[in-house]
């Protein structure tokens, strides 16, 4: 025997009834923007901002899955997963964020999850991957609390037309529509706002919170209600305490200032002394914490990377004048650890840090899913790199099962090579490749390895 055939499957150790999964989100692989009375969404309007995306690439037509659905079911059939996470599209459902709903474009997913369920793959189903309508942004976008209300609303319709969804999400990654998209402007709507991104942070959970009640309110036997966060272990750059203060604030801005409130009932006590000249918090209401931190039953946790934090000079010196998310922070790329194909530090100890972390912090953590873990390249269809990042962190996600966190599945980001948001289409995480001349299809090599883990066999 050699030494490969020694070692354990991949899979051993993983605990009877652990989901594996594969993941995408509607913008990013449906393409048919104006099919069935689909109305614009942020994403939609972004993509025209000359310079807002690599190569002015734009969700059309994307994969064109809007079309190929069946083709992408029997793809995740073959790959042997138990579960797979979509989202909704919300511009679908409701073209100008309220109102009538679209039945065409509730049948669309009516079919999709009645095809998935039919192949016996559990459908995981988020409600809001980032594709606010764009009529809801033009009333101030997550900026104002009738969004939330609006969200809720949403949620509702959703829920009562899909059924055979047992696994529901209200949000994906809180943080990026937040932070990317309404202070750094890399993400829709482009904004870069100080007290607009604090503002949009609050309102994502207030729609988050009043979701899950309206959601709970209806709920069919054996439903679960749940959110995902993208988790970055904030690693200070050096021993000093100046950079650990540093790696505090980031802690701050990127899991915190969701986990808290979602898990612990309360915001950050550092959050008004980190967000400085930004921290009017007006648009917070009483009862609105008692709404954010609504059990969960169970908690989604995208991971790709640590963030190594040093203290850096504010943009502006003066507190008082300082906007937008300017906390002193500079990110660092010590030597050591390899990277992906797109440059992002592979360090599967983050994924394991952030679960036992979690579990560490929040006596009420609900179980947990892995919701996304990927690696991106340019698309080469022998993916070694892919295949060794997968390894890596299920490892860690292994190792955090063995430390007790209740980790009840991982999804690999992602089914199909996609559109990566601002990168374009030239970023590729799929397990499957799609040339996007002629929409086929071509499995690569982690997609065979995926299927044999699942399967028992490698
Ligand atoms: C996450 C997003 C997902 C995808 C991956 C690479 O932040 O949720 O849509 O773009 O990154």
């Amino acid at each position: 025997m050699t030494a490969t055939e020694e070692r354990a499957p991949v899979a051993e150790g993983f605990p009877a009834g652990f989901v594996w999964g594969a993941a995408t989100s509607a913008y990013q692989i449906e393409g048919a923007v104006d099919a069935d009375g689909r109305g614009p969404s942020i994403w939609d309007a972004f993509c025209r901002v000359p310079g807002a995306t690599a190569a002015g690439e734009s969700g059309d037509p994307a994969c064109d899955h809007y079309r190929r659905w069946p083709e992408d079911v029997e793809l995740l059939a073959g790959l042997g997963v138990g579960a797979y996470r979509l989202s909704v599209a919300w511009p679908r459902i409701l073209p100008e964020g309220g109102g009538r709903p679209e039945r065409r474009g509730l049948d669309f997913y009516r079919r999709l999850v009645d095809a998935l369920r039919e192949r016996g793959i559990t459908p995981f189903v988020t409600l809001y991957h980032w594709d606010l309508p764009q009529a809801l942004e033009e009333r101030g976008g997550w900026r104002v609390r009738d969004t939330a209300e609006r969200f809720a609303d949403y949620a509702a319709v959703v829920h009562e037309a899909l059924e055979g969804v047992p696994y529901w999400t209200t949000l994906n990654e809180p943080y990026c529509s937040a932070v990317t998209g309404y202070a750094e402007g890399r993400h829709a709507p482009g904004a870069r706002e100080g007290h607009g991104a604090l503002a949009a942070a609050h309102h994502l959970l207030v729609g988050h919170g009043l979701a899950v009640a309206r959601l709970r309110e209806r709920a069919r036997p054996g439903e679960r209600i749940g959110v995902t966060l993208n988790m970055s272990p904030a690693v200070p750059a050096s021993p000093s305490a100046e950079d650990a203060a540093a790696a505090r604030r980031m802690d701050l801005m990127v899991n915190r200032q969701f986990t808290e409130p979602l898990l612990g009932g309360a915001y950050p006590g550092d959050m008004a002394e980190v967000y400085g000249e930004i921290s009017d918090f007006s648009f917070r209401r009483d009862g609105d914490l008692a709404v954010i931190s609504e059990p969960l039953d169970f908690l989604g946790v995208n991971y790709y990377y640590p963030i190594h934090a040093a203290a850096a000079p504010y943009a502006q010196p003066d507190p008082a004048l300082r906007s937008a998310f300017d906390i002193g922070v500079r990110t660092v790329a010590p030597d050591g650890p390899p990277v992906t194909g797109l440059g992002w530090r592979i360090e599967p100890d983050g994924l394991r840090d952030t679960l036992t972390g979690l579990a560490a912090r929040f006596p009420r953590l609900p179980p947990v899913f892995v919701t996304e873990n990927g690696y991106g390249d340019d698309g080469d269809l022998d993916d070694t790199g892919r295949v060794a990042y997968l390894a890596a962190h299920l490892a860690a996600t292994r190792a955090a099962l063995d430390d007790g966190v209740d980790v009840r599945g991982y999804f690999c980001w992602s089914l199909l090579d996609n559109f990566e948001w601002a990168r374009g289409y030239a970023a590729r995480f799929g397990l499957v490749h799609v040339d996007y001349a002629t929409q086929v299809r071509t499995p690569k090599a982690s997609y065979r390895w995926y299927r044999d883990v699942i399967a028992g066999r490698v």
